[in-house]
């Protein structure tokens, strides 16, 4: 398996909408080759999500997965999933806070209105169809790794701009008052 390099923000792959791909390419050696790098490039980085875009490849794929991680040691678990050609609804018109940041945006957090609700539509890597419901923190993880598949960002969702901060001043000055806000979302929405 091969390590991939990220794209930073400014790169314009992050800001192109990626390409739909069809079974046949999906099942092709080359595109499960792509799909494992990709699941590796996100562990190697620590990352709670990574979408093909990110990695320079333009391809309606992104790779989800929170095991105790580091960099959100507050986000419940997610086992490992795969989305190919995801498309998100939302199932209510709840909504929720979240404080997010971003493998291709170094050194920012800010916070973001998410869907609290969504129907996930996809396939899985082999092409069978996945239909389920996600909510709360892990409704936000899906959501910004499917903006990603849009060219947007994180930042254009950030309503406030005065909530921008590094990772230091987050853990400094914000941390404590977002767990308190994850716990009860978490009560509220089982995760
Ligand atoms: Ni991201």
């Amino acid at each position: 398996m091969t390590l991939l390099k990220i794209a930073q923000i400014g790169h314009p792959i992050l800001r192109q909408p990626a390409r739909p791909v069809d079974r046949d390419e999906l099942l092709r050696a080359e595109c499960q080759r792509f799909i494992d790098d990709l699941i590796e490039t996100m562990h190697d980085a620590a990352g709670a999500g990574l979408a093909a875009p990110q990695v320079h490849r333009s391809l309606r794929i992104c790779v989800i997965e929170v095991k105790d991680n580091p960099r959100y040691p507050y986000k419940p678990n997610i086992p490992l999933t795969i989305l190919v050609n995801p498309v998100l609804a939302p199932i209510s018109e709840e909504r929720f806070v979240n404080f997010e940041g971003c493998l291709s945006v170094p050194d920012l957090r800010g916070r973001v209105p998410r869907h609290a609700e969504l129907r996930v539509r996809a396939w899985d890597r082999h092409g069978e169809p996945i239909d389920q419901i996600v909510r709360g923190i892990t409704a936000g993880t899906y959501q910004h790794e499917c903006d990603h598949l849009d060219g947007a960002l994180f930042v254009d969702r950030v309503e406030d701009p005065r909530t921008f901060c590094t990772w230091k001043e987050f853990a400094r000055h914000h941390e404590a008052t977002f767990r308190e806000q994850v716990r009860a979302i978490v009560a509220r929405y089982g995760s």
